[in-house]
C-alpha cells in the first residue's frame, strides 16, 4: 500500500515529493503523484525514479491536495470512496469547511499554507486542523510539511494572516531585491555585481536573523552608528513610509485571502 498520494504534481506538489524523499520521510515506492498533464507525469517519473506518476488518484493511506484553487472541488470529488485516512490541503484560500463538504462526512482535513521556498526546502508553512482531526493527525501533517521547511500551528482563522505574511512574503522580498539591484546600478555598480551583492546581503541578513535569534531591531541598531551611512539610508526609507507600506501589504494580502476563501468568492483560479 502506498503511504502518500500527492494530487497535483506541479510546482508545489513536486517540491513536496522532493522534500519527503530527501528528508527520508518516505521512500520512492511509498509515494505516488496524480497529475493530469502527461508532460508533468514524465518529469516526476524522471526526477524521482520509483515514484508512481498516474493520471488519476490511486489508493494510498493519506493524500496531499496540491492543485490550483479552481480545481480543488473536482479533485476532492475524485478522492471520494478512495478510503483515504487524511487529506492535507496546500490549496490557497480554500477553507476546511469547503474541503470537508467536497470530500466525505467526517473527513480528516488539515489545511496548510506553505510558500514558494518549498522548492529549495526552506518554506515557512502554517497548518490548521479540521474538526475531525486528532493531535496525532496534526503531528503527522507537521512531519509532512517539515520536509520542506519550518512549520507553525495556527487556528484556521489565522491562516489568512499567514497567507498575507509568509505565503505572499517571498514576493515582497523579491520586489525588494529587484529594487536593490536597480539602486546599485543607479549608484554606478555593474548590474551583475549589484545582483551578487544584493542576493548575498539578503541571504546574510536572513541567516543572521535565523542563526543569532536576535530581534531585527537589535541587529539593525548594531549596524546603525550615530550620524553614519546606514542611518542616512534608513532615514530615506522611513521618510518614504516603507514600514507603513509593509503593514499595508500584509493586511491587503490577508484580506484578499479571506475574500477568496468565502462563499461566492471571486477571481479564484
Ligand atoms: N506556488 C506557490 O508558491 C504556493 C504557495 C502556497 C500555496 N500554493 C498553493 O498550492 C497549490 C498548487 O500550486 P502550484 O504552484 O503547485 O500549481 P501548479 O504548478 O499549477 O500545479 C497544480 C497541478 O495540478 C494539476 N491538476 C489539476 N487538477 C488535477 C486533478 N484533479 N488531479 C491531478 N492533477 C490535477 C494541474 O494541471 P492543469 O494545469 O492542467 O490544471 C497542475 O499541473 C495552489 O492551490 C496554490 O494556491 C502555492
Amino acid at each position: 500500500m502506498l503511504r502518500l498520494l500527492v494530487v497535483g504534481g506541479g510546482r508545489m506538489g513536486s517540491a513536496l515529493i522532493g522534500g519527503l524523499l530527501r528528508s527520508g520521510w518516505a521512500t520512492p515506492s511509498e509515494c505516488a503523484a496524480a497529475e493530469v498533464r502527461s508532460e508533468l507525469r514524465e518529469e516526476i517519473a524522471s526526477r524521482f525514479p520509483g515514484v508512481l506518476a498516474v493520471a488519476a488518484p490511486v489508493p494510498a493511506d493519506d493524500v496531499v491536495l496540491a492543485v490550483k484553487p479552481g480545481d480543488a472541488e473536482a479533485a476532492c470529488a475524485q478522492l471520494r470512496g478512495g478510503g483515504y485516512r487524511r487529506v492535507v490541503s496546500i490549496v490557497a484560500g480554500v477553507t476546511i469547511d469547503q474541503l470537508e463538504s467536497w470530500l466525505w462526512p467526517g473527513a480528516r482535513v488539515i489545511r496548510t499554507m506553505p510558500n514558494t521556498a518549498a522548492v529549495v526546502g526552506a518554506s515557512a508553512s502554517a497548518i490548521a486542523g479540521g474538526s475531525s482531526v486528532t493531535a496525532e493527525d496534526l503531528a503527522w501533517a507537521e512531519s509532512v510539511l517539515a520536509s520542506i521547511g519550518v512549520v507553525v500551528r495556527l487556528p484556521e482563522r489565522l491562516i489568512d494572516s499567514a497567507t498575507g505574511l509568509s505565503g505572499s512574503g517571498p514576493a515582497y522580498v523579491f520586489l525588494v531585491a529587484e529594487a536593490l539591484v536597480e539602486a546599485g546600478v543607479l549608484v554606478g555598480l555593474d548590474r551583475e555585481v549589484s545582483r551578487v551583492l544584493t542576493v548575498q546581503t539578503l541571504l546574510g541578513s536572513a541567516r543572521l536573523l535565523a542563526e543569532t535569534g536576535e530581534p531585527a531591531e537589535a541587529l539593525r541598531a548594531a549596524v546603525t552608528s550615530p550620524g553614519g551611512t546606514t542611518a542616512a539610508g534608513l532615514r530615506a526609507l522611513e521618510e518614504r513610509a516603507v514600514r507603513a507600506a509593509f503593514l499595508a501589504a500584509v493586511s491587503a494580502s490577508a484580506a484578499r485571502a479571506g475574500e477568496l476563501g468565502s462563499p461566492g468568492r471571486s477571481g479564484i483560479s
